[in-house]
């Protein structure tokens, strides 16, 4: 074992020195031979695998790496991650991760107080934000008495496809979801949100705000929000899948305030903080309310001090993400956090003032997340794909999101390796292509 990742991890140094180099996107894909050879392979053939799939996969180490919420992983989750392997601990019951369940519950007590939830408040640990999502929807609606119910949901025009997701889990129909348009500046109304309560003839399982959405990084008006939810006695989720790192930092916790007014929350460290994934977390003010929901319980374990990890969420066994969010975040430091968040929300600021001379639509956001597409009317589709090839070919990769039917180019600016000069050939490449 130990001979193996010693190898491994050679192997890997000479990787990491070529990653900075080769463009986010492979050029042409080889896979491995998929099926187990008839005898067990040497580590010498093991690398020749690995070396096709790192080959062929998308290179997150590019400072031209700037299309999604994925960026380089923090250094001290990758070796949490290979520790977790390691371990083989199971977060399903204490007794099979006696330690990491106690550090999970610990850290996300912790991080839910540093979020403003309050001193009881707590939670647990699911593989990605999609998931986080339909736990706290479905505890929402367990809580409220609404099982089994026709019941709906209200969140911003903007908001993200997991929530149709978790409608669908839940044997709602699509319509259950109520969209809220929102204001100029991408942030749900508040107001038409009140008056559409206000006609509401169904049960509503959740008032959902979001703290960062996909496309421009709009938060939502989380405290007139829990206003309007604390008057009409409505569950409050708060989808931080991008933003609630933002609540973990000294100097921009402004920009999500009042998040902690929420009854769940839901965060990616995955994304912006750039833990290896999978991280990410259902928080929610009285944590009690996941066992309530998900506790079947476990009959073949010994019964636990607290409550097992597979009595409170949608999965069973589960690997110890914890431990990489652990590490990721003690290897940072406060000093750390402070800096990833300032570095992309000033790369973002760069970029936005760069483009902003240009005939562009340009979105506003209030994070690390820059949209746009050209003025002219009509020509989005084919200008952002050839945009988009014209970046790539210099190894820059943007995205290319539709939004509100029309296709725009997105840059996250999350990447820490991502310079003043990349950000500079972005905002050429985009005026010569405007120009055309
Ligand atoms: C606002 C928001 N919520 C939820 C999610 C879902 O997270 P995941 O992809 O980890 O399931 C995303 C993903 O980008 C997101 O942007």
């Amino acid at each position: 074992m130990v001979a193996l990742i010693r190898q491994a991890v050679t192997w890997l140094e000479g990787w990491h020195e070529e990653a900075r180099t080769q463009p986010p996107l492979p050029g042409s894909v080889t896979l491995p031979p998929v099926a187990p050879a008839p005898w067990g392979l040497d580590a010498t053939s093991l690398m020749e695998d690995l070396e096709l799939v790192v080959r062929g996969s998308y290179n997150p180490w590019h400072p031209g790496a700037m299309a999604h919420l994925d960026p380089p992983p923090n250094p001290a989750s990758v070796v949490g991650e290979l520790v977790c392997a390691w371990l083989n601990n199971n977060m399903l019951a204490e007794e099979l991760s006696p330690l990491l369940s106690q550090l999970e519950r610990r850290l996300l007590r912790w991080i839910a107080r540093r979020l403003g939830l309050g001193d009881s408040a707590g939670g647990v640990m699911a593989s990605g934000g999609t998931i986080c999502t339909i736990t706290a929807l479905v505890t929402a609606r367990h809580q409220q008495g609404l099982d089994g119910r026709q019941a709906c949901l209200y969140a911003s025009a903007d908001c993200h496809s997991s929530l149709a997701k978790a409608l669908r889990v839940m044997g709602l129909p699509a319509a259950a979801l109520r969209l809220v348009p929102t204001d100029a500046t991408g942030r749900l109304d508040p107001h038409l949100l009140e008056q559409a309560l206000g006609k509401e003839t169904e049960p509503i399982l959740a008032v959902v705000a979001t703290a960062g959405t996909t496309i421009r990084g709009a938060v939502d008006p989380i405290g007139p929000m829990a206003d309007i939810c604390r008057r009409r006695g409505l569950w409050l989720h708060v989808d931080g899948a991008i933003g609630a790192v933002c609540g973990l930092g000294q100097r921009h916790q402004g920009r999500v305030a009042h998040m902690g007014r929420a009854d769940s929350l839901t965060m990616n460290p995955q994304k912006w903080l750039g833990i290896a994934k999978a991280s990410a977390m259902v928080l929610l003010r009285q944590p009690q309310g996941l066992a309530d929901t998900f506790a079947t319980p476990l009959a073949y374990m010994e019964p636990a001090r607290v409550a097992h990890g597979g009595d409170c969420g949608l999965q069973g066994t589960r690997p110890a993400e914890v431990l990489k969010l652990w590490l990721g975040l003690r290897q940072l430091g406060q000093q750390g956090i402070d800096d990833l968040l300032d570095g992309a929300l000033h790369r973002a600021q760069v970029l936005r003032q760069g483009l902003a001379p240009l005939p562009l639509i340009l979105p506003s956001g209030d994070l690390h997340i820059v949209c746009f597409r050209p003025s002219a009317a009509g020509s989005s589709e084919a200008w952002s794909r050839h945009t988009r090839q014209l970046l790539l070919d210099q190894g820059l990769m943007l995205s290319r999101p539709l939004y509100r039917g029309t296709r725009h180019l997105k840059a996250v600016l999350g990447n820490p390796f991502t310079g003043m000069e990349q950000i500079a050939t972005v905002v050429d490449t985009i005026s010569a292509s405007l120009s055309r």
